[in-house]
């Protein structure tokens, strides 16, 4: 069957006055349906300008100059902005690091959702009332009869983050753009909302892209993993392989900086260099400046993603299996 979503050599560039930034640059990938696929990346390599580009909302000067998204075979860059809209109100849903990027201060948590469930499902003002405080439930927020009345800087951190899930999940989406969910909040609150993510995923059957620089994140959550970096995956593949038999020289590095129990008392390493300028396109790998493999044919063949074992592709040829 074919994917929910696929993405396919999409490239995302910001017009500024200092050059054009290629953000997204090349960038293919699939997500079956009840699927959860791990982006991960350094700061700076295009993961929020991948989602944004999915939700066609990429803010100006920077726009979608190639490549195709398709959501259940739809073609969403041939879409008009009021069809956009109706996408992202009831097909794909996303959460963000701050929930106030998708909460509205002036309008009570059970307002915004019971909005969301009126404009999906139509039906009585009572009846979407009656929804919001589910939905709050559902997403384990207490008493969500009583916080359904709140304002949103009435909650806590972790409950306003709880109730961003339930806007976003109640119009029933296909799928869930996650980006960075937990990333600021603490680390009990970060587990629980994890949990929280991982119950409605396996309940509802929803795929989820899931964005996070945290390797730990995509080990608890995630079925794939796309390794990106600067602006293309250059790996992906089953969480497990990509924990046991990673392949890209930035992946084993990336995997080098997580702190692990034999190394405890040891400087974490990092990875040697800076990654490159996105103003500028060199032609080869985007990785050789700093690869510990690089050969010439890397400084000026731009290596494409392969197939070298079942499910795990790489766009590295120098790298042995
Ligand atoms: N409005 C903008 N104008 C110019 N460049 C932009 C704009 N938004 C993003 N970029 C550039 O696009 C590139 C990708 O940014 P993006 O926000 O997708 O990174 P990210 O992977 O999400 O990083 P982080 O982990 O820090 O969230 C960056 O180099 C950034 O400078
Ligand atoms: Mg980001």
């Amino acid at each position: 069957m074919a994917p929910l979503l696929s993405v396919e050599s999409l490239r995302t560039q910001f017009a500024t006055s200092a050059g054009v930034v290629r953000a997204v640059d090349g960038l293919s990938f699939a997500i079956d349906r009840g699927e959860v696929l791990g982006l991960v990346g350094e700061s700076g390599c295009g993961k929020s300008v991948t989602s944004l580009s999915i939700m066609r909302l990429v803010p100006p000067p920077g726009a979608i100059v190639g490549g195709s998204i398709r959501l259940d075979g739809d073609d969403l860059l041939d879409k008009d902005a009021e069809a956009m809209r109706r996408v992202r109100g009831a097909r794909i849903g996303m959460v963000f690091q701050e929930p106030m990027t998708s909460l509205n201060p002036v309008f009570t948590i059970g307002d915004q959702i019971a909005a969301a469930v009126l404009a999906h499902a139509g039906g009585s003002r009572r009846a979407a009332w009656e929804c919001a405080v589910e939905m709050l439930d559902h997403v384990q927020v207490p008493s969500p009869r009583e916080r359904a009345r709140d304002y949103p800087h009435q909650l806590s951190g972790g409950l306003r983050q709880r109730a961003m899930i339930a806007l976003a999940l109640a119009p029933g989406p296909q799928l869930l753009i996650a980006d960075e969910p937990t990333t600021a909040l603490d680390v009990t609150i970060q587990a629980q909302i994890l949990d929280l993510l991982r119950r409605l995923q396996a309940e509802r059957g929803m795929a989820v892209l899931l964005i996070t620089h945290d390797l730990g994140v995509v080990a608890e959550l995630c079925h794939r993993v796309a390794i990106i970096y600067a602006g293309r995956i250059v790996e992906m593949a089953p969480v497990a392989s990509i924990f046991s038999e990673p392949l890209h020289p930035y992946t084993r590095g990336l995997l080098r900086c997580l702190p692990h129990p034999s190394r405890f008392g040891q400087p974490l390493s990092s990875i040697d260099g800076a990654p490159p300028d996105l103003r500028q396109a060199n032609g080869g790998c985007r990785f050789a400046p700093r690869c510990p493999l690089v050969q010439e044919r890397c400084r000026h063949d731009e290596p494409a993603l392969a197939e070298r074992k079942p499910g795990h592709v790489v766009a590295c040829p120098v790298v042995t299996v």
